[in-house]
């Protein structure tokens, strides 16, 4: 599906911006129909029909809130690996005691699996001499794995395809549980054992469903984005031997969503990246991917010359980010000196109010598309679990865009408004700070509640 994608013969300064903007826009009609699109692939994906959504059994329900004592995560899925030591107090209180960031070089992205995870071990062993932390019971680790896996426990996960800026070779279609296990021998660790493994947004519901019983949708809009949700087992068709009558959380993999227009610069933006084809939602959506999308309609403009004297000005592949249109969308000064400011650092001199208006106004462009498409996502799940909006949702939410660009979080509240009405006060989107990993240590902890240990 394309969109707005023709320019007219003749290009004009306003012709042109009238095409881009149509080409990125979101209208209530598009959103209508994502919806309907939405629910017809989450049906498919639960009955294990082909489906751009992977709807994939975590194997975990919602905390009770009474989990307790000292457990600790491991945090696998950006730029960094984090680990994080945290305490529950059993009373739906949690704290996080140590973090520990180690960032993960691109050859270790994207070098062999048993360097990866050797770098995870070595990780976890420098962590724990600095901490004096002994992990002997192995029943207190947990495991975020933030990519779509295929799970038959608690404590297996087998990953389908890497997604974001990961391709460690060996590990497609292998239990990157044992994968650990085996490196944690490697560098002498044998008794760290993975209690519970599970995915970022799992484990951003379960931090925001400890203290919350409304909660049941976990979320992130980060470097890649992705949702969970709590659903009936009645409806996981593909799920066999558990009780109906109970919950299981499913994550949804809304990233590879393809059902949607996209434009010329998703199909350019696509082509680049070493998954094409491929998480087709998440390339319009997350931080990984808007700075690039921005840089290629700026790059447009530029060549039409449209901005900044033509010609003149460069932005090579990977020089703008998201970062950059945070900072750019947030100069409220009347001259917009940070954009001039940036622009100089960049080399770009001289410009006038209008270009760096118009830089402002592409890179809102962009980002209100994101969003728009997100809070299109947020009505789908929520109305796929309670279509007329009779009950209260609250959606924990984790991650760098949604923490810190401006405006994301108010476009999509203003979105679900239009959409719902009054009823929209029905949906709490509630930040989740560090929540993905918080989290899977709060699953390790009912994990390890259900095997009958507990922490220390
Ligand atoms: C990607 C991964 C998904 C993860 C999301 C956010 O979409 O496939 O598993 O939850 O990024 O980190």
């Amino acid at each position: 599906m394309k969109k707005g994608t023709k320019l007219p013969k003749k290009i004009t300064y306003s012709s042109y911006l009238l095409s881009l903007i149509k080409s990125f826009d979101v209208s209530a009609d598009d959103i209508e129909r994502f919806r309907e699109n939405f629910h017809n692939e989450m049906k498919l994906g639960l009955c294990d029909r082909p489906s751009s959504l992977k709807m994939l059994p975590a194997f975990i329900d919602r905390p009770t809130g009474r989990e307790k004592g000292r457990y600790s995560a491991l945090d696998l899925g950006g730029t960094n690996f984090r680990i994080i030591q945290v305490r529950l107090d059993g009373c739906g209180g949690a704290r996080e005691e140590h973090v520990g960031r180690f960032v993960i070089p691109s050859v270790v992205r994207h070098g062999t699996g048993k360097q990866m995870f050797n770098f995870i071990a070595m990780s976890v062993l420098k962590f724990a001499n600095s901490h004096n932390i002994k992990f002997t019971d192995g029943k207190k680790l947990g495991f975020t794995f933030s990519f779509p896996m295929k799970q038959t426990s608690i404590v297996s996960g087998i990953l389908v395809n890497w997604t974001k800026d990961f391709s460690a070779s060996g590990v497609v279609n292998k239990d990157v549980v044992a994968l650990l296990a085996d490196s944690f021998k490697r560098c002498g660790m044998k008794e760290l054992k993975v209690a519970a493994i599970a995915n970022d947004t799992v484990g951003t519901y379960a931090a925001g469903a400890l203290k919350d019983r409304n909660c049941d949708v976990g979320i992130i809009f980060g470097t890649g984005t992705n949702a969970c949700y709590r659903e009936k087992i009645a409806n996981i068709k593909k799920l066999r031997g558990h009780n109906k009558n109970a919950h299981m959380i499913i994550n949804i993999e809304w990233g590879n969503f393809d059902k949607f227009p996209a434009n010329n610069y998703d199909a350019r933006l696509d082509k680049e990246t070493n998954n094409p084809g491929k998480q087709k939602l998440e390339k319009i959506v997350s931080g990984l991917y808007l700075g690039e999308i921005t840089r290629l309609v700026l790059t447009d403009l530029i060549k039409h010359r449209f901005m900044f004297s033509g010609g003149k000005a460069r932005f090579p592949k990977g020089s703008f980010t998201t970062r950059h249109m945070s900072l750019i969308e947030s100069d409220h000064t009347r001259d917009l000196i940070k954009i001039k400011a940036y622009l100089e650092e960049q080399g770009i001199m001289n410009t006038n109010i209008a270009e760096r208006n118009l830089l402002r106004e592409i890179s809102t462009m962009v980002s209100t598309r994101a969003a728009r498409i997100s809070a299109a996502a947020i009505s789908s799940v929520v109305t796929w679990m309670d279509h007329e909006l009779k009950f209260h949702h609250s959606i924990a939410i984790d991650g760098s865009l949604y923490e810190r660009h401006p405006g994301f979080g108010k476009t999509i509240t203003r979105v679900l408004k239009d959409l719902h009405g009054s009823k929209s006060s029905k949906i709490t989107l509630k930040r989740s700070k560090d929540g993905s990993g918080m989290g899977v240590a709060i699953i390790a902890a009912v994990a390890s509640d259900a095997a009958g240990t507990r922490g220390a």
